[in-house]
C-alpha cells in the first residue's frame, strides 16, 4: 500500500511534478486538480485510473488522501497550502512558498503543531552539481568561503503578475542560503520593468550575512543569453558550477591570493596562486526525480525534509526584503 497522493496544478511545471511523483514505487496518485478542463481531460487519456476534478476543494477534504502536491500559481500556495496542513496533509509546495513571510509563518507553525511534512521546491538543493560545491564547502576543500554570485538570466517566461525577482531567484536564494548560512542580516537590491509597468524584467540582489559573507544574484527574463551560473570564492580554491553545460558542469580552480605570515607590509605579502583546474566527474540524475523521492522518504521516515518550510519561510523573507529594497531605489533593507 503506498502513500496516496493528489496534486493541485498541472501546468507546465506541474506536469513534471506529477509525471515524477506518479513513476515513484511508494507513490499512488489517486487524484489531480486544474482550473483547465483540457488539461484534466488530456491526463485523463494518458492516466485513466487518475480522478481528475476543477474543484480543488475535493482534494483537500478527502480523508483517504495522506500528501497534497501543491504546484499552482503562487497566489494560491498559502490557501491550498493551509487547508491540506489543517486537514492533516503533508504538502509538498512549489517555490516561493509564499508571497508574504507572514503567511509563511502560519504554515510552518501548523506543520510542527499537526507533526506533517511541509517541503518546498527549491529544486537546487537536490541537484547533483549544487550538491558537489556544498561538498566541496563542507569538506573544506574552498579553505573559508568568501563570497558568491549567481547569474539566471534568459529571454522568457515573462510572467504577468510576480517579477523576475519572486519568479527566478527563489532558487538562487535558496542555493545562497544552503551555502553561507541560514540567517543573512541584510539585502540591497535595484532593478526595473521595462515590459509591463511594477513588474520587474531584472533584478541585482545583494544579500549579505552577519560573517562578512555575502551573495549576489543577477535574475533577468530579458536577456540574450541563457545563463545559469554559480561562483564561489574561497580562501583556498574558488568554484564555478556552469548549469548550461550538458557534463563538465563544475570547474574548481585551484587559485587564490596567499598572504605571507611574517610579513610587515601587505604590497610584498600577497601572493597570487594559479594552479590546476579540476573538472570533477557527476553522476547526473534528474534533480527533480531526487526531490520527489526526498519528500516521500521524509514522510515514510519521519525526517525533516532539507527545503523545509524553515527554508521556504527564509527564502520568502528575503525575497520580500529584496522586493522592499528595489522597489524604494535599492535602499538596504535588514532581515529580521
Ligand atoms: N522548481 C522549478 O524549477 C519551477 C519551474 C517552473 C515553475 N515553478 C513553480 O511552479 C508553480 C507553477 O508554475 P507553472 O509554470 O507550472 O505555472 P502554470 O501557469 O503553467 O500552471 C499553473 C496551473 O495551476 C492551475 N491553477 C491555478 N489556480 C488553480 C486552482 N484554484 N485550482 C486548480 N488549479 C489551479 C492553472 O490552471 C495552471 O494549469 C509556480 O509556483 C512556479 O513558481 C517551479
Amino acid at each position: 500500500m503506498g502513500l496516496k497522493f493528489a496534486q493541485i496544478g498541472i501546468g507546465n511545471w506541474g506536469k513534471n511534478i506529477f509525471r515524477n511523483f506518479y513513476n515513484l514505487n511508494e507513490v499512488d496518485m489517486l487524484a489531480v486538480s486544474d482550473l483547465d478542463d483540457g488539461i484534466l481531460k488530456g491526463l485523463k487519456a494518458n492516466y485513466p485510473g487518475v480522478e481528475t476534478t476543477q474543484n480543488a476543494q475535493l482534494i483537500l477534504n478527502n480523508p483517504a488522501i495522506d500528501a497534497v502536491v501543491i504546484a499552482t500559481v503562487p497566489e494560491t500556495h498559502f490557501e491550498f497550502a493551509r487547508q491540506a496542513l489543517e486537514n492533516n496533509k503533508h504538502v509538498f509546495v512549489e517555490k516561493p512558498m509564499t508571497l508574504k513571510s507572514q503567511t509563511g509563518e502560519i504554515l510552518v507553525e501548523l506543520a510542527e503543531k499537526n507533526r506533517l511534512k511541509l517541503m518546498v521546491g527549491h529544486i537546487l538543493e537536490y541537484h547533483p552539481a549544487y550538491l558537489k560545491v556544498k561538498a566541496y564547502l563542507d569538506s573544506g576543500e574552498l579553505g573559508e568561503v568568501r563570497y558568491l554570485y549567481s547569474t539566471r538570466v534568459n529571454l522568457g517566461v515573462v510572467r504577468k503578475k510576480e517579477n523576475a525577482l519572486w519568479s527566478l531567484a527563489p532558487h538562487d536564494i535558496s542555493i545562497a542560503l544552503m551555502l553561507l548560512g541560514k540567517n543573512p542580516s541584510r539585502v540591497v537590491c535595484t532593478g526595473q520593468s521595462y515590459l509591463q509597468p511594477g513588474i520587474e524584467d531584472v533584478a541585482f540582489a545583494m544579500v549579505h550575512f552577519p560573517n562578512g559573507k555575502m551573495a549576489q544574484l543577477h535574475v533577468s527574463w530579458l536577456d540574450p543569453h541563457k545563463i545559469r551560473k554559480l561562483t564561489v570564492v574561497g580562501s583556498k580554491k574558488m568554484v564555478v558550477l556552469d548549469d548550461m553545460e550538458s557534463t563538465e558542469k563544475i570547474r574548481l580552480y585551484d587559485k587564490g591570493v596567499d598572504l605571507k605570515e611574517d610579513f610587515t607590509g601587505y604590497q610584498e605579502a600577497l601572493t597570487l596562486r594559479v594552479g590546476d583546474i579540476h573538472i570533477p566527474k557527476l553522476t547526473m540524475q534528474e534533480p527533480l526525480k531526487l526531490e520527489c523521492q526526498h519528500f516521500v522518504d521524509s514522510i515514510l521516515n519521519d525526517t525533516p525534509p532539507r527545503s523545509d518550510g524553515f527554508d521556504g519561510l527564509q527564502v520568502v523573507k528575503i525575497l520580500e526584503a529584496a522586493d522592499k529594497s528595489l522597489k524604494n531605489h535599492g535602499e538596504p533593507v535588514e532581515i529580521l
